[in-house]
This record gives structure tokens, C-alpha cells and sequence, in this order.
């Protein structure tokens, strides 16, 4: 497929919007009613995702440390979503990077408009996900960034301003790769593979990785639309760092959305399409979603930690039994990430209708 080189109609600053002070949200950003969220609660509030302490990985008890990994697997197959506490990145550093990226989005839209993004690439300011003109759009902006590999043709997408932001991004998302390979490492084990496989299957050391920061502005009718829809991230593992003073990330479990309450300094972990794929399902991409705030702003940064964009990728052959057939046909992640890129966020569609062609 040839990547078009403009968005389908005129972007929008969410941002700008929710400045007018307006009362209604514009139609275009008014989901039908089955999508809408549902913000007085129906899922009991004790629900969460599961809490793990990396820090005991390194337990000199070798049954504390066998737990641990045990706990992973478990959130893993259940859940397909887990938070982090104690995984090596300083307090300062995690809130760093969220506030200068904060402090980014205060900019003056001069100054973000520079970085506007296309979707060609989608590296830079933008406002939308899909070209599918006359889409109901969701209520953020976001800030595309890709970092590994690290080339230089990419680098002229880093925002000059703050400062000091390029610096703090670049020590953060050093951090977010090595925790990365460390997860891959004890999926790899939780799997029964060798350590290495999964890492390898990504391409070793040419892995890939890009963060999206999410901004999400207040929003006066917060019950008729969502920041970010229903949709499985696309690539390997995602690191969702949240906002520290409004939740908003829903899961999918069951039939029921269930509101993440992140802990403090945590960082939310969770699969992607092409683990699933990896794992012949074993593990699963769950759908997730963002609900908006009538008198907060919120910004998240998702990391996503991808194989070699031209890598082919299918079950690993250790996973597929004749009581556990391969579900998925093989395909490079460069092939993948065309459909949301050009379709949006479509909850699970894209990695099921990818089965249905086995
Ligand atoms: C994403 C995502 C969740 C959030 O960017 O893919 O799911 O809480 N973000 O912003
Ligand atoms: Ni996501």
C-alpha cells in the first residue's frame, strides 16, 4: 500500500477546542452510545490490574524470585495487562519526563505547529489516527516520536523546546529499552523458550522503538466521547507511564471496563499484537481505552517496543502442537501497523481477522 502524504481533512487541535471554553462538544467527536463510557462505574472499584515488584526478580531466595516470575506469567495469560513498581527508573526521571512533555503541550500552538505530523510517517504534533474521512475522532492530541533505530534522518522530529526535554526523553527511553529486553527475557522463560528467543525474533539489537505522548484535554461532555478508543496496541510491548493526578486508561475484561488505578511511580506494561502473535496467543493483546475529564487535563507517555519493522513475524514454532495449531499467517510488523495507521483504533479487528486467514 502506498502511505498517503495528508490527513483526509483539516486537523483540529483538540487542545484548541477545549481552550474556547466551549459548553458542546462538535459532532464530529460524539461516539454512537454503545461506545460511550459508562462514568458513574459498574465494575466494583477494588478491581485491578495486577501489582508486581520487579525488584524481587533479583531475591537472593530463589523461591521468592520463581514466585515473581510466576506472577508475571500469571498477568500475562490473564490479563495481558500488569503494572511495575521498582523497575530501576528514579522517581525524578519518571516525573520528569511526563511534566516536560506537560510543559511541551503548554507551548503556544506557533510553536507545536511546527512539529505538525503527516500520516506518512505520523512522527510529530498530531491529532489524529486513521485517514478514513468523516471518522468520529477521539479527544486528544498526541506527539509521535520515534526512537530506535536510532537514525539520522529521524532526528529532526525532537522538539528544540523545552530545552532540556530532548536530554530527559533520550535518559528515559534508554531506560525503557533495557527494561524491554528484560521482559522479553522472562517472557521468553515463562514460555518455555530460550531466553533469547523473543529478543532475537524482535532482531536482537535492532529492535524498534517510539513513544506517543498523550495528551488529553479537559473536556466539557466527557460521558459522550473518548480520548483514545477501544484498540489493541499494534506492536510488541507497550509501557504506559500515566498521568499522577487523574486516572483515565480502561481495560477490557470480560464484558466489563475496568478503570486502572495506577501506584505511585508505577509503570503499566502490557502486550501487543505481535506478542500475541509470537506466543500463538498464549498471550493476548486486550483491548483498552481513555475516558476524558471535564476539569482535568491528563498526559501519558506509551512506549512501544516493537520487532525490526521488516522482520516477518509468526507463532514460534515451539507453540504450535497439533493440539494448538498456528493461529496466525506470518507478517512483518512494517505490514502490520498500515491498518491501524490507515483504519484507526478498531478494538481487536485487525489482529482477529488476521486468524480468519489461517
Ligand atoms: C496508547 C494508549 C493509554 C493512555 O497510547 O496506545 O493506550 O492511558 N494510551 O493514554
Ligand atoms: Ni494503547
Amino acid at each position: 500500500m502506498i502511505c498517503p502524504c495528508d490527513w483526509p481533512e483539516p486537523v483540529i487541535r483538540v487542545q484548541s477546542l477545549s481552550e474556547t471554553n466551549t459548553t458542546l462538544i462538535p459532532d464530529q467527536y460524539i461516539k454512537p452510545p454503545p461506545d460511550r463510557p459508562t462514568l458513574i462505574s459498574s465494575n466494583p472499584s477494588n478491581i485491578n490490574i495486577p501489582l508486581i515488584d520487579l525488584e524481587q526478580l533479583n531475591n537472593r531466595e530463589q523461591n521468592v524470585r520463581e514466585e515473581t516470575l510466576q506472577q508475571i506469567s500469571d498477568a500475562c495469560r490473564e490479563w495481558g495487562f500488569f503494572q511495575v513498581i521498582n523497575h530501576g527508573l528514579k522517581d525524578e526521571l519518571v516525573d520528569g519526563v511526563r511534566e516536560i512533555w506537560r510543559e511541551f503541550f503548554h507551548e503556544s500552538m506557533d510553536v507545536k505547529q511546527k512539529y505538525a505530523n503527516s500520516p506518512k510517517t505520523y512522527e510529530g504534533y498530531g491529532s489524529r489516527l486513521g485517514l478514513q474521512k468523516g471518522a468520529i475522532l477521539d479527544w486528544s492530541d498526541y506527539y509521535f516520536l520515534h526512537y530506535l533505530p536510532y537514525s539520522i534522518k529521524d532526528h529532526n522530529k525532537w522538539p528544540d523546546t523545552p530545552p532540556s526535554l530532548r536530554e530527559i526523553v533520550e535518559e528515559y527511553s534508554k531506560e525503557i529499552v533495557r527494561l524491554g529486553r528484560e521482559l522479553l527475557e522472562i517472557f521468553s522463560i515463562n514460555l518455555g523458550l530460550r531466553s533469547d528467543y523473543l529478543q532475537n525474533m524482535f532482531g536482537g539489537d535492532d529492535v524498534g522503538a517510539c513513544l506517543r505522548v498523550n495528551f488529553y484535554p479537559k473536556c466539557p461532555q466527557p460521558d459522550l466521547t473518548l480520548g483514545l478508543s477501544s484498540h489493541s496496541d499494534p506492536g510488541g510491548l507497550t509501557f504506559l507511564l500515566p498521568d499522577e493526578n487523574v486516572n483515565g486508561l480502561q481495560v477490557r475484561r470480560d464484558q466489563q471496563w475496568i478503570t486502572v488505578k495506577p501506584a505511585r511511580h508505577a509503570i503499566i506494561v502490557n502486550i501487543g499484537d505481535q506478542l500475541e502473535v509470537l506466543s500463538n496467543a498464549i498471550y493476548k493483546s486486550v483491548e483498552h481505552r481513555v475516558i476524558v475529564n471535564q476539569s482535568k487535563e491528563r498526559v501519558s507517555l506509551a512506549y512501544f517496543y516493537n520487532p525490526k519493522s521488516d522482520l516477518l513475524i509468526s507463532p514460534a514454532s515451539e507453540l504450535v502442537t497439533p493440539e494448538r495449531p498456528s493461529l496466525y499467517p506470518s507478517m512483518t510488523f512494517d505490514d502490520y501497523r498500515l491498518y491501524i495507521r490507515t483504519k484507526g483504533p478498531q478494538g481487536k479487528s485487525q489482529v482477529e481477522s488476521l486468524k480468519s486467514q489461517r
